[in-house]
């Protein structure tokens, strides 16, 4: 806090638009990572800054993105799994009593409401493929879209806590990994079909001279038969300002970077380090370029949990109270929930590149790319703190602004989500009145609501989908398609 007009913004540097490029010394984009649970998955909601009075009131969530929407944040993104963990087949102790990621509550319901009380802010809600079927959701997101003006984005994920989910929805046939993705991949064929290529752009008319709703000329029949899927019809949504929402990815398994490059327009990482977190970034538009795709074609936001007060002491005190709250039990439970291994139950001194699973591999090869030599007993200890979260900074608001800085211009990342400390809305807060301003003052953020239309235009600048996106290279029917021809840049084949 050395310059008093970087508070106040009134430096020679003006605030970002959203005209500013994202990247290395462009505008970050600010994001908010929650879950519809008492407290986000860490043991806090009993904490006086925790939300364990409130995470199940519509209240609550309208007010945090309303505090969001006037800070000039970019979306607010809601995890969420049917599931919880299991050890050995059980609902381990800890997840009740310590409410680790349940109970919980379907966010998706919540949108409309969370849309009608804010003006900017985009919304991004989780939704699997493995127990979903793709209509249905083609068909929620299209809804959402409309609602919220095109504000609406979807998470797409194979799944976390499968092993539960799969219960809870009787699923009977246990696909591999990565057969798991290539059904994803099937899954989102499908909606994007539904999304881009049921109806012309002009196909309704609401003509109340000719009585004419919708040209039936201008609608097409979607036939989808393969492996995973069979779904065939008429999309009953109309057109929406985005007709696809903004298509987000979170696995970052070897399988989840390739499902990622081909697919997603944003991709969430737990960035850990600044070299980490930038071979990741380069593999991952790598990819995108070998997928016919531009480098741009793909936002990269890092999740980051920023503990931050007046002075350092103040923040270190903070951060020492958060982490004095978390315990191995919990942390071993959530490791299990989302890998389907139970550490507790193994040899301290596996290592971690022994360990396999068919649920999620991306906190197996996190490790295992830091250090192959990492043991079992390591991780739990990680873990305890780290959890399921991407960059930990705690400092006074100057050194918080300058190492987000140094991350996304050192990374190329291009955003940041903000994961809570205690559960409740205080530590946004703090960002929000100690670090927001500087960031705004460096022209590094909006500091404050900067109206775009969708939120696929706070990441792209367009509306619609990339001309470069390889929705675009679908057909309604599965058979015309000619997806392994080269890619004509822009064209519509
Ligand atoms: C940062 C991050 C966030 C995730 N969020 C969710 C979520 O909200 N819900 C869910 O079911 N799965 C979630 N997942 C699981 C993945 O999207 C993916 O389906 C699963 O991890 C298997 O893929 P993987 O082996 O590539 O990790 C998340 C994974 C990561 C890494």
């Amino acid at each position: 806090m050395s310059n008093e007009n970087e508070q106040n913004g009134t430096n020679e540097m003006t605030a970002a638009t959203l005209t500013t490029p994202t990247g290395p010394g462009g505008r970050i984009l600010l994001g908010v990572f929650e879950m519809m649970n008492p407290n986000n998955g860490m043991p806090t909601w009993t904490h006086p800054q925790g939300r364990g009075d409130d995470w199940d009131q519509l209240d609550y969530w309208v007010g945090l993105a309303k505090e969001l929407d006037a800070a000039g944040f970019d979306f607010l993104f809601f995890a969420d799994t049917y599931g919880y963990a299991t050890l050995g087949g059980r609902m381990p102790e800890e997840v009740a009593a310590h409410g680790i990621q349940f109970p919980a509550l379907d966010p998706m319901l919540a949108i409309p409401a969370l849309a009608r009380e804010t003006e900017n802010i985009g919304f991004v809600v989780t939704s699997p493929t493995t127990v979903e079927r793709p209509y249905a959701t083609a068909r929620r997101f299209g809804t959402l879209d409309r609602f919220t003006s095109g504000r609406i984005g979807w998470n797409v994920v194979t799944g976390s806590s499968q092993a539960t989910t799969d219960e809870l929805f009787g699923v009977t046939t246990q696909l591999s990994h990565d057969g798991k993705y290539d059904a994803a991949d099937s899954f989102l064929d499908t909606c994007l079909r539904y999304w881009e290529h049921s109806w012309d752009d002009d196909a309704e008319v609401r003509d109340r001279a000719t009585g004419v709703y919708a040209d039936p000329a201008k609608l097409h029949r979607v036939e989808v038969s393969d492996d995973h899927q069979r779904s065939a019809g008429i999309f009953a949504v109309p057109p929406t300002p985005q007709r696809t929402p903004v298509l987000f990815q979170a696995g970052t398994s070897d399988r989840g970077r390739a499902y990622a490059a081909r697919n997603a327009e944003a991709v969430f990482i737990q960035g850990q380090t600044i070299d980490s977190a930038a071979a990741h970034v380069r593999d991952i538009r790598e990819q995108a370029v070998r997928n016919g795709r531009r480098p741009e074609d793909i936002a990269v936001v890092t999740g980051m949990t920023v503990t931050v007060a007046p002075t350092r002491a103040e923040a270190d005190a903070l951060r020492a109270e958060y982490e004095s709250v978390l315990g191995q039990d919990d942390a071993a439970v959530m490791f299990a929930g989302i890998t389907g291994l139970d550490l507790t139950g193994l040899d301290p001194e596996t290592r971690v590149v022994d360990l396999t699973t068919d649920l999620g591999q991306t906190l197996i090869q996190r490790y295992a790319r830091q250090n192959p030599e990492m043991k079992v007993g390591d991780i739990l200890d990680q873990f305890r703190t780290k959890a399921i979260r991407g960059f930990q900074i705690t400092g006074t608001p100057e050194e918080v602004a300058d190492e987000i800085e140094a991350i996304i211009d050192g990374s190329g990342i291009d955003g940041i989500m903000l994961e809570p400390t205690f559960g409740g809305p205080a530590a946004y807060r703090a960002f929000i009145e100690l670090v927001v301003p500087i960031l705004a003052a460096r022209g590094r953020v909006a500091g404050a609501p900067d109206a775009a239309p969708t939120l696929r235009e706070r990441f792209s600048g367009a509306p619609r989908l990339a001309p470069t996106h390889r929705a675009h290279r679908l057909a309604p029917k599965a058979s015309d398609d000619r997806i392994l021809t080269p890619i004509l840049n822009g064209a519509h084949e």
